[in-house]
């Protein structure tokens, strides 16, 4: 159901009928109505044109929740919206690595829409972590592209199964709130492709959002939305997308530029302002007129898809769907430590709860994200369920900056002789929320301070954090247990007394690195930029693509997250030893429950590529499943691995190249926690260009077939008559084949003095280059 497949299937009767529908309105419509189909007429809805019926629609937040406002309007979540559920928000639902999860939240969202009449949901956030500090950081999937670009396809054809489209935002690069709706985010073209756009690729290849939302910050010296690269070329001509892009809320700079770039819709309400410059620029400019025509069909085709033949679906019954929030947040709660099995509880055990997130829950994140919960459970009552042999004292409130010593006397006397403790700590939602980034990863020093003094009365302490991305924690080494249960939803209370009482095993793995240290962080130095300008100077190297490449030792790295229960990896077979890049290889492997409790585990496919010129982060995900075992069941896991599993994004041909050489394959429970390796072979199909000149140097002619016999002739020469003495004392014996290799040709004259001449290195050159055309004419 939630595979992702490709949806542009061949046109059917449907498509065909629309079409004619959209060709007629085209024909019917003023040129003032149509300008005026390109931006909202209020808040929430685009313009209508009643005279033919077009209707209006609605377009509203995303992306944990609906979040449809009434009469007072904003996009800051300021102000009251309809009662809606609260799913996880982003953050957490990656933590799950769970498809499944993902499409069901996004069809849950979607079926919330159909009876709220909303044609759009603004979600999900495919931005990638590039900063833990980013103020939104939990309405992000992951620092990882392959890991968003795959749970946010799942989301989106969730979301679209009911009829409803999705946006997906924010296009591209927004990826902090310091000066976000002007900064200029500087990103080289490998790492905007390799990261940053891949994190939305396979979202809007396969899923198809029918929108796009551009960001407001500019990339590379052009605003998200009047972008000719990332609106005309990225989006519509490589990724053959034609859905809408709409601007963020507010995000239009020049109109007329943003349509030209293929902007189509902008929102909310101009209040007529830019549809007067789209006419007034149509005089004279047929591109103008070409673009307008074609951003009206766009806009009309989702009008269209929104609004009519709309699948049948059931009615939103409240209940159901805080159940299925429960359910996605039982997978997206981490557990990152449990020495001696501190977790699961019992109800046998005297245990006393901690922390005013306890019964005051932090469940969601602050901004446009804001939900309207149709009601909210905490950890404190839903603990409670469990057993009778439990005692709360909040010890500390949300907002606490500095220990009540009191309070935390008080708080030690209880602790001490209790078999557990569990203190719930986390962000206060002033710490992580729109529209700002966070300066440090600190929790609030008075949380710090209770959880290290407690700990050392009671070496039973279990942490429960509600957060939307990653914290520093300098108590790891002092308690037994952490679990990371991140912004969970509406459902959070439950879904946490549920893990902690072991009756259901955590599953989650991070979908982001938590460092030791912010400082550690590769994009430390150059967030939030300077001036009006932010440089993405760490470059590919983001998250644990950092961190596993330098070594560096982390907190929690990327895919951790421990479980109830033990499991086996064996049987890792990859199908062929070697293939060229236009074939595909296949991996299985198989996993086993070796423990007596069911439980789901993440297994996790990493490349590296050992050979590679190129610099290549030490590891990439390229492949990942959950599994559901049952307690001794095995199931066999099954991987495809394809070009783009080995490429790299090559900067001078503007497209992807696989370097031929040895790839390893890594399978493991966490980027570190390794279990099986193979490897293979990949030989490139790719037909690079071998150009040689006077700066050509001596290795690479022999490194090519063309020339490597003449190049070897022309080393002998120059060893023999240039009287320098390669074999120098005690290098090592490989030294002077390295040294003579990066030696340019040109040196011949240089050195070899008179007996190599400049016609000479002209005749040398013009055979090099015959002998490359006659190669590659053969080839
Ligand atoms: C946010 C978007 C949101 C929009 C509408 C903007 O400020 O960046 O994510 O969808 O407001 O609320």
């Amino acid at each position: 159901m939630n595979q992702i497949s490709n949806s542009r299937d061949p046109k059917n009767v449907r498509d065909l009928v629309m079409e004619q529908q959209i060709e007629q309105w085209l024909e019917e419509l003023t040129i003032s109505e149509k300008c005026s189909l390109l931006s909202g007429s209020g808040f929430w809805h685009s313009q209508g044109i009643e005279r033919l019926n077009i209707p209006k629609m609605m377009l509203t937040d995303g992306p944990h929740g609906l979040r449809k406002q009434g009469e007072k309007e904003d996009h800051l979540g300021q102000n009251e919206s309809v009662p809606a559920t609260c799913f996880p928000s982003e953050a957490g639902l990656a933590a799950s690595w769970n498809r499944d999860l993902a499409y069901a939240q996004g069809r849950a969202i979607g079926v919330e829409c159909r009876a709220e009449d909303v044609n759009v949901i603004l979600g999900p956030g495919l931005n990638i972590k590039r900063s833990p500090l980013c103020g939104r950081n939990f309405e992000y999937l992951s620092e990882d592209p392959y890991l968003s670009s795959h749970l946010g396809a799942a989301y989106i054809q969730g979301a679209q199964s009911v009829g409803v489209g999705t946006s997906a935002k924010h296009f591209a690069c927004n990826n902090q709130e310091t000066k976000r709706l002007t900064i200029n985010a500087k990103v080289d073209q490998r790492t905007l492709h390799e990261i940053y756009l891949a994190s939305f690729e396979t979202a809007v290849k396969e899923a198809d959002p029918y929108t796009v939302m551009c960001s407001y910050n500019q990339v590379n010296g052009e605003y998200g939305a009047e972008n000719q690269y990332l609106l005309n070329n990225v989006l519509r001509k490589q990724w053959n997308w034609d859905g809408v892009v709409v601007t963020d809320w507010g995000a239009t700079n020049d109109r007329v530029k943003g349509l030209l770039a293929t902007l189509d819709l902008e929102m909310p309400s101009c209040n007529g302002v830019n549809d007067k410059k789209v006419e007034a620029a149509l005089e004279g400019n047929p591109e103008v007129l070409e673009a307008l025509n074609e951003s009206a069909r766009r806009v009309l085709k989702l009008i269209v898809r929104t609004t009519q033949n709309l699948p049948e679906v059931e009615g939103f019954e409240a209940e159901k769907h805080h159940e299925i929030a429960r359910k996605i947040a039982h997978e997206s709660m981490v557990l990152l430590k449990n020495d001696q099995a501190a977790l699961p509880l019992n109800a046998d055990e005297s245990v006393v709860v901690f922390g005013a997130f306890a019964d005051t829950p932090r469940y969601q994140g602050g901004g446009s994200s804001h939900t309207n919960p149709t009601k909210v459970t905490n950890t404190w009552y839903s603990m409670q369920q469990y057993s009778n042999n439990l005692e709360f004292f909040q010890g500390f409130g949300v907002y606490d900056e500095v220990v009540d010593l009191e309070k935390l006397e008080q708080a030690k006397s209880l602790a001490q002789g209790k078999d557990k403790v569990v203190i719930c700590g986390g962000l206060p939602e002033r710490y992580e929320t729109e529209g700002i980034d966070r300066t440090h990863l600190s929790l609030p020093k008075a949380q710090v301070e209770f959880i290290r003094e407690i700990a050392a009365v009671n070496s039973n302490v279990v942490v429960v954090l509600n957060n939307g991305a990653p914290v520093e924690m300098p108590f790891v080494g002092d308690v037994k247990a952490i679990l990371e249960a991140y912004l969970p939803g509406q459902a959070g209370g439950e879904a946490v007394a549920d893990v902690l009482f072991g009756v259901v095993s955590p599953s989650g793995k991070l979908a982001e690195t938590f460092p030791l240290k912010l400082e550690h962080n590769p994009s430390y130095e150059y967030f939030p930029g300077e001036g009006y300008e932010v440089a993405y100077r760490e470059g590919i190297y983001v998250g644990y693509r950092f961190f596993e490449t330098k070594k560096l030792p982390v907190l929690f790295p990327f895919g951790h997250g421990l479980s109830y229960s033990r499991f086996e990896y064996s049987n890792l077979c990859v199908s062929e030893p070697s293939i060229n890049d236009g074939e595909t290889v296949q991996v299985s492997l198989n996993v086993t429950n070796i423990g007596d409790i069911d439980a789901k585990e993440v297994v996790q496919l990493y490349i590296s590529d050992k050979q590679s010129e190129v610099l290549r982060p030490e590891i990439e995900l390229k492949g990942f499943e959950k599994l559901d075992l049952k307690a001794g069941e095995t199931q066999t896991v099954h991987f495809i691995l394809d070009k783009r599993s080995f490429a790299f994004y090559d900067e001078k041909l503007s497209d992807w190249r696989v370097q031929s050489g040895e790839f390893e394959i890594r399978i493991g429970s966490s980027c570190q926690d390794i279990q099986l390796r193979d490897s293979i072979r990949v030989e490139s199909t790719t037909k690079l260009p071998f150009i040689v000149h006077t700066n050509s140097t001596f290795g690479e002619l022999r490194g090519h077939p063309a020339t490597k016999a003449y190049a070897d002739e022309l080393i002998e020469y120059f060893i023999e008559h240039s009287g320098i003495d390669f074999n120098l004392g005690d290098n090592d014996e490989n030294f002077a084949e390295t040294v003579i290799s990066f030696f340019p040709i040109k040196n011949m004259v240089l050195f070899c003095k008179e007996k190599f001449t400049e016609p000479e290195l002209d005749e040398a050159l013009t055979k090099l280059c015959q002998q490359v055309a006659e190669y590659e004419e053969c080839a």
